[in-house]
């Protein structure tokens, strides 16, 4: 084990905070044990205490000591795990209020990156992690977002890289009897549901709330600080309203080479393409020249669901323009 897992690994067993990589992005890390530990996820990244974390461990075994696991359950578990698949399930006593928020249920998972699964098994416990930004700003896909971010609040930062999938987990609630598709991720809702021969329910997206039973959707601005984001259906309309701009905006999705803008992002080819740069260029696009991004949604299939969910969060939630 190198000096600084090993490191990592006493800083979370003695209760303090550690950001680590993952496949989907950053998290801020403590034991999920214990309260202290778990509270100082919350006052680090200014989180309300009313929106529960996910729990990271390094196998299904490890999992089905804080959660319980039906048929469904376990069919996904074994199918996706370790990969960007948070299952929410009835709770088993052991992991601190402070991480469901009280809720009879646990968000639960096992991350697929080398670095996180390494320390998950060195440090032997729970990990309470939610992605390592402030919160409602965009989340960390390289450790120096972490730093950028939280600075001197994280007792560590394990460095691993660029994130491969560059959007948070996909979660999937199995509570109730149901199958609730509550955030799109990094793995397609398409192939979840192939794997546990049923559809999921999905309201879509949903507007912000305040309720602590319909989480996952409070961090309703994975927002860039200054710029608004507006979000386009279609080419055509996006170009209007850059014409109508002026040029004065920046461009952000496939294929925007024409638009008059002060700057573009393009996401690139593929839905796995996009995923990945999408919170990169939202910061690059994040500039005091910059008031306005306009950006194009790619097709709800594959991971452009989590496209769609963050471009639509970032702008604040409001409709989608033509
Ligand atoms: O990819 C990811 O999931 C990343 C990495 C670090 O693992 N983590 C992440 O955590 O995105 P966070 O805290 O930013 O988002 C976790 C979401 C929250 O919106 C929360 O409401 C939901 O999971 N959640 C956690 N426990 C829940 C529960 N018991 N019931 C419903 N939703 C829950
Ligand atoms: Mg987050």
């Amino acid at each position: 084990m190198s000096p600084e897992l090993a490191q990592a690994s006493q800083l979370l067993r003695d209760g303090r905070l550690v950001a680590f990589p993952t496949e989907t992005v950053y998290g801020l890390g403590a034991r999920a044990d214990r309260d202290e530990a778990v509270a100082g996820i919350f006052a680090a990244k200014g989180r309300p205490s009313f929106d529960p974390l996910i729990v990271h461990v390094p196998d299904l075994e490890a999992a089905r000591e804080w959660a319980v696991f039906d048929e469904r359950a376990l069919a996904l578990a074994q199918a996706c795990w370790p990969g960007p698949l948070t299952l929410i399930l009835p709770r088993r006593p052991g992991v601190s209020d402070l991480v469901t928020s009280g809720l009879p249920s646990v968000g639960i998972r096992v991350p697929d990156h080398p670095l996180a699964l390494a320390l998950l098994r060195a440090c032997a416990l729970p990990v309470a992690a939610p992605s390592a930004n402030p919160f409602g700003y965009v989340s960390p896909t390289v450790a120096d977002h972490v730093r950028t971010g939280l600075g001197d609040r994280v007792d560590l930062i394990l460095d691993g890289g660029p994130c491969r999938v560059g959007v948070e987990s996909t979660i999937v609630s199995l509570v109730d009897g149901e199958a609730r598709l509550l955030r799109p991720g990094g793995i397609p809702r398409e192939v979840l549901e192939r794997h546990l021969g049923q559809e999921l329910s999905y309201s879509g997206h949903a507007p912000a709330v305040d309720h602590p039973s319909a989480p996952g959707m409070l961090e309703s601005h994975y927002a860039p600080g200054r710029a608004v984001v507006e979000c386009f259906g279609s080419k055509a309309g996006l170009e209007a309203r850059a014409r109508a701009l002026d040029g004065n905006c920046a461009a952000l999705g496939q294929d925007l080479s024409n638009v008059p803008a002060k700057a573009r992002a393009d996401l690139g080819r593929t839905d796995l393409e996009m995923a990945t740069g999408l919170f990169r260029a939202l910061r690059d696009l994040d500039r005091p020249d910059i008031a306005t991004i306009l950006a194009l949604l790619p097709p709800p299939q594959g991971l452009g669901l989590a496209v769609r969910d963050r471009l639509i969060r970032a702008g604040g939630s409001r409709p989608v323009l033509p």
